[in-house]
């Protein structure tokens, strides 16, 4: 197996190497996707906070239906979390799981690394990182949110996705796929279990990368531009058009305009 300094080119995640996770992590060498297998763990009762993760997918799935290559040396999982928060809560989980990732990646490696609303990281202005969420809710209570990450770790998906980088590439050396799992897991299930998260938006403000953007926002079937002005407390985006008119996005996807 090819190494370079020390990191083998498909560092392991054998649930073994997690000894306090072991019993709520699932690996696999490939999947399709790790969202339908979290999916019928959960329906089946699963513990908050298993995980799925895989070397490989087959058919990863990205927001609004895109495909997500999910090829070797790159880290992708899916976590269950199982809130006690009201169902309009719900993306609270998210701008969390975003908060962290790009806290980690700064402590761990001493990246430049923002946040893109809603849960995309950055660095250099390129794609490191991307999350999708699927919630289901019974009798008015979330049973589970399971929010499936890529993140670009030792892969080099710049020949397919220009406007995509790796760790690897930017810091010009592997780093351990575990270390990036172990230290996301650990400091996301802290956050879940001991904040209340009434300041993540606050937080996500403080490591972002799009208010005060000139950006374009493409939705299923429309499009706007304008200046990203805030996000409110629901995690909605709001644009300042040209015309001087405000508007509230709920999902779609966010271009930064360069200019
Ligand atoms: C996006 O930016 O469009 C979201 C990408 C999410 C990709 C991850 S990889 C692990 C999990 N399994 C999938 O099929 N998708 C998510």
């Amino acid at each position: 197996m090819e190494t370079e300094r020390g990191i083998p080119h498909t560092d392991t995640l054998s649930p073994s190497e997690f000894p306090t996770r072991e019993s709520r992590l699932h690996f696999f060498p490939e999947v399709p996707s790790t969202m339908d297998i979290a999916r019928d763990l959960a329906r089946k009762g699963c513990p908050a906070f298993t995980v799925v993760a895989a070397d490989r997918q087959t058919k990863g799935r990205g927001r609004l239906r895109r495909t997500w290559i999910s090829e070797h040396g790159g880290l992708y999982f899916t976590i269950v979390v199982r809130p006690r928060i009201t169902p309009l809560l719900g993306f609270r989980v998210n701008f969390a799981a975003s908060v962290v990732l790009a806290r980690l990646l700064r402590d761990l490696f001493n990246l430049d690394a923002n946040v893109k609303w809603p849960n995309d990281i950055l660095l250099n202005g390129k794609k490191i990182s991307g999350m999708l969420t699927e919630m289901e809710v019974t009798a008015d209570r979330i049973a589970f949110i399971n929010i499936g990450i890529g993140i670009n770790i030792n892969n080099d998906p710049s020949d397919k996705e220009p406007q995509a980088t790796s760790i690897a590439k930017e810091l010009g050396r592997r780093v351990p796929r575990k270390q990036v799992l172990a230290g996301f897991l650990d400091a996301f299930e802290h956050k879940i279990q001991e904040t209340d998260l009434a300041t993540i938006i606050d937080e996500w403000k403080s490591i972002n990368a799009t208010i005060g953007s000139q950006v374009r926002i493409v939705t299923s079937n429309t499009q706007f531009s304008g200046l990203a002005a805030d996000v409110d407390e629901t995690g909605a985006l709001i644009l300042e058009l040209a015309d001087g008119n405000r508007q509230r996005v709920l999902y779609g996807d966010c271009f930064h305009q360069t200019i």
